[in-house]
């Protein structure tokens, strides 16, 4: 995703919400909001978009921010966030590493009085002020469509996503909302169903040649639960002659996936329009800062949310996901500016390409 063009879409969009996002992250007596931004890592690329849209965004809304990675491990981003409590700030958004690890931290935070947002992941605590994401079972419900629309029946490969993120337990929900009927018509067979930590793409890649060698590449379709997982377990299929010929779905639109989208090999991803998430977060934090009540959430349980047997709810807040293959994906991805024209079609030769936007 372009940094720059995220960034202006973004900043059009909250002008078109009549500028009231901005310039409002002075509290009383002119001092500036202080926002704590702590993200899991910045390997996945929409995390390190996301921090540098979001700076901007709460710079120009007159807050001061600090934003902290955490490298994928759970103990140093609950020392960061301690650190940016003891720092002084107003309001944290999270991307956790590990939802139940970071629910002391948040915790922490709520009984100094700091208001917590879980940004994009949901954390395990009664104690967020809210939780701000994409209705992730529909993702989940998208992606196994998408594969048992080409593959009503034979060999399913489930690759889940960090076992630590309870997203990719709602993206395996909804996959399995879908899957599950099949399997129980006697119509699919999962012959693997893994996760993958860190929703790393090296180990996707390792998961999926070991998976192909114990089933002796006897697999019709995969549920990969993003672009990152799809594309590594990708470069082990394609050893093996069956890119582009097993299907495989992904999530993020990034530019890769779509690049592989319009190459044949990936067949589909799900498009989240962080250009919706992000101002949404802006106006929510400010709107906490300012000790106002945020509208336009709905309450949902912890357990409803985990499946775990957590006791609280949480003010949720959802967006919707479209389903991207080949057919649309240059009217809702490239068209709309998400991503670059010359990126998704690098490789494609100019007479097979369609009109530049
Ligand atoms: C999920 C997120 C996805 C994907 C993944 C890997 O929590 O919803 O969009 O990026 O993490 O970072």
């Amino acid at each position: 995703m372009k940094k720059v063009a995220i960034i202006l879409l973004s900043l059009v969009m909250l002008a078109s919400m009549g500028m009231s996002v901005f310039a409002s992250g002075q509290q009383d007596g002119d001092k500036p909001l202080k926002v704590g931004l702590s993200f899991s890592d910045f390997d996945t690329e929409r995390w390190s978009t996301e921090a540098d849209a979001m700076e901007k965004l709460f710079t120009e809304a007159g807050c001061e921010v600090v934003i902290q990675v955490a490298n994928h491990d759970a103990k140093l981003q609950n020392d960061q966030i301690d650190n940016m409590v003891t720092g002084g700030v107003d309001v944290l958004l999270i991307v956790a590493e590990d939802g139940a690890a970071a629910a002391t931290a948040v915790d922490d935070a709520a009984a100094e009085g700091i208001k917590v947002i879980a940004y994009d992941r949901l954390i395990k605590s009664a104690n967020l002020s809210a939780y701000i994401s994409f209705d992730n079972v529909a993702v989940g419900e998208a992606q196994a469509k998408a594969i048992v629309e080409r593959v009503p029946e034979g060999r399913f490969v489930m690759l889940g996503g960090s076992p630590t993120d309870n997203n990719a337990v709602l993206f395996r929900k909804g996959q399995m909302n879908i899957v599950q009927p099949l399997v129980d018509a006697g119509k699919i067979e999962i012959v693997a169903d893994q996760w993958v930590e860190n929703w790393d793409s090296a180990t996707a890649t390792t998961k999926m040649e070991n998976i192909l060698t114990a089933i002796d590449n006897g697999v019709d379709a995969v549920v990969a639960s993003n672009d990152g997982t799809a594309l590594g377990a990708l470069q082990a299929m394609k050893a093996q002659g069956l890119a582009g010929v097993v299907p495989i779905s992904g999530q993020d639109a990034t530019a890769a996936g779509c690049k592989s989208i319009v190459e044949g090999e990936l067949s589909m991803t799900v498009f989240k329009d962080l250009r919706k998430l992000m101002p949404l977060a802006v106006e929510t934090t400010l709107a906490l800062g300012r000790g106002e009540s945020i509208s336009g959430m709905t309450s949902y349980s912890l357990k409803e949310l985990t499946g775990d047997n957590l006791s609280g709810d949480v003010p949720c807040k959802f967006l919707e996901v479209i389903s991207v293959d080949a057919d649309n994906v240059y009217e809702e991805v490239v068209k709309s500016g998400f991503q670059a024209y010359d990126e998704v079609y690098k490789d494609i030769p100019e007479d097979q390409r369609p009109p530049k936007v």
